[in-house]
């Protein structure tokens, strides 16, 4: 039996994310949690890290004013409690904000720092072990470099019996190098009064949650530590902060990918987001950028200086070098985007080809059909964007202008430099551009007049 199941069913989990902060050291308009990691939001990490953990129920802590952080955790988890703390009093004050959250109960009770992105599910999962085996609470202990700032943990005869705030600890306790991590899991049996029975009778005044452990202990309760590695529980306060989360997980992410089977030449120089998806045997050279949002199928390589984002790229096909996939692309199987190509809300079917300097935007290109070297969808008329269709097997000439909406029939061609505004019917070929002429002599007599000292250029009449 799974720790954190109990004959059979699995235990229920209320996990209470702590986002009420203000982050003024962000220096941003934009509430802390709403600043991005692997192309997610703060939240958006510590909440799917949450659902990957197994948890059945969850309330946000926003502070006063942070719709935008309410909104984002609905968006996430729509059926998220939003708990307002309206005054920030400490971390023991903030869970309690949730208060109507916790009423309704459950086995195990998950507190998370909506500032510490890292976290994993396995980190939480180990979190919630010794809950199942009857401790009152557990806490996370690691070994920071610096542990100035961070609570201790009070360890005596292997029990954790309590947690000192660096403020409030003496130097002797200072010295101690286990420190909290900030996340608790506590029994859904005890966690109410232990929360109520917390005092501020700190330093900063304020109710920490900190303090819960000596509470338990003081009533026959036991609290455990569980051991996680400083990149785990790094907190957020700064860009600086930001940049080295972001750094962390990149190397995570990497990682994952080069044991999935990616192949990567140079995976110090790939970035990825948290929700990029690889199928077997897929190439990704120097340089690729994958924003949120995609896929990539078996056997496609995605070649250097690349862009995507809320694409989904088909089994073998090529992108890039230098291509740019834009949120709602598809590009089918063995289909090839080029050197500076860029696609928007766009799909390209099985085996069509857009080689080089397009930009196909809201259309489709049909299944074999081929996009000659400059083409472009014009898609935007000044107020509203319209779509364009191309058939199966059609060929579009270098250098056109497609003006939407437009239709190309299968198997039709379109003549190079072509500007089509009417649809074009199956196997026709359309040719929209001024007819070329022909002046015979005409450069001859341009010379002569030049070398007769004449400024004028011969007439365009013959
Ligand atoms: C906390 C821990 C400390 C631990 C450290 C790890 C307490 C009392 N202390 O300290 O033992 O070593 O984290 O990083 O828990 N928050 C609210 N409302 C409040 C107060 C805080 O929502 O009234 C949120 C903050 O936005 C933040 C989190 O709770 O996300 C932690 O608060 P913070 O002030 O950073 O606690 P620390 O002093 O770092
Ligand atoms: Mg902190």
């Amino acid at each position: 039996m799974n720790a954190t199941e109990k004959s059979g069913s699995p235990r229920t989990c209320l996990a209470i994310v702590l986002a009420a902060g203000e982050g003024t050291r962000m220096r941003s308009a934009l509430p802390k949690v709403l600043h991005q990691v692997g192309g997610r939001t703060l939240l958006g990490s510590v909440l799917g890290t949450v659902k990957a953990a197994g948890s059945t129920a969850t309330a946000v802590v926003v502070g006063p004013d942070h719709e935008a952080v309410a909104a984002e955790a609905k968006r996430l988890i729509s059926d998220a409690t939003i708990a307002v703390q309206m005054e920030r009093r400490g971390t023991a004050h903030a869970v309690l904000a949730a208060r109507e959250a916790l009423a309704k109960g459950a086995d195990d009770i998950l507190v998370i720092f909506g500032d510490t992105p890292l976290v994993t599910a396995d980190n939480l999962s180990r979190l919630r072990e010794p809950i199942a085996r009857g401790a009152a609470l557990a806490v996370t202990g690691f070994r920071p470099a610096d542990p100035t700032g961070y609570g201790r943990l009070l360890v005596k005869d292997g029990k954790l019996i309590a947690i000192r705030e660096h403020n409030d600890a003496s130097d002797d306790e200072r010295k101690i190098e286990l420190c909290n991590g900030g996340l608790m899991a506590l029994s859904g049996k005890h966690a109410m009064a232990l929360l109520e029975g917390i005092k501020d009778d700190n330093r900063k005044k304020e109710f920490y949650l900190t303090d819960a452990v000596a509470l338990a202990n003081a009533t026959g309760l036991t609290a455990a530590v569980v051991e996680v590695e400083e990149d785990d529980v790094r907190g957020i306060n700064t860009k600086a902060q930001l940049a080295e989360a972001e750094a962390i997980l990149q190397q995570r992410l990497r990682k994952a990918a080069l044991d999935a089977g990616v192949t990567m030449v140079a995976p110090e120089t790939v970035f990825l987001s948290a929700d990029t998806k690889f199928g077997r045997d897929v190439t990704v050279e120097p340089y690729v950028v994958f924003g949120a949002g995609v896929t990539i199928d078996d056997n496609a390589v995605i070649h250097a200086f690349s862009h995507l984002a809320g694409a989904h790229v088909g089994e073998g096909a090529s992108i890039g070098p230098y291509a740019r996939l834009r949120p709602g692309t598809k590009i089918g199987k063995g289909a090839r985007v080029g050197n500076f190509v860029e696609l928007k809300e766009a799909v390209m079917e099985d085996g069509a080809k857009a080689n080089h300097l397009s930009y196909i935007g809201d259309g489709r290109v049909g299944e074999n059909a081929n996009i000659g070297a400059g083409t472009i969808f014009c898609n935007y008329d000044g107020a509203q964007k319209h779509r364009t269709d191309i058939g199966k097997g059609a060929f579009v000439g270098s250098n056109s202008a497609l003006v939407a909406p437009v239709s190309v029939g299968e198997g039709a061609y379109i003549g190079s430099g072509s500007v089509i505004t009417d649809n074009v019917p199956a196997n026709a070929l359309a040719l929209g551009r001024v007819r070329q002429t022909i002046k015979e002599g005409w450069a001859d007599r341009l010379r002569k007049l030049k070398a007769a000292g004449k400024k004028k250029a011969p007439s365009e009449q013959p």
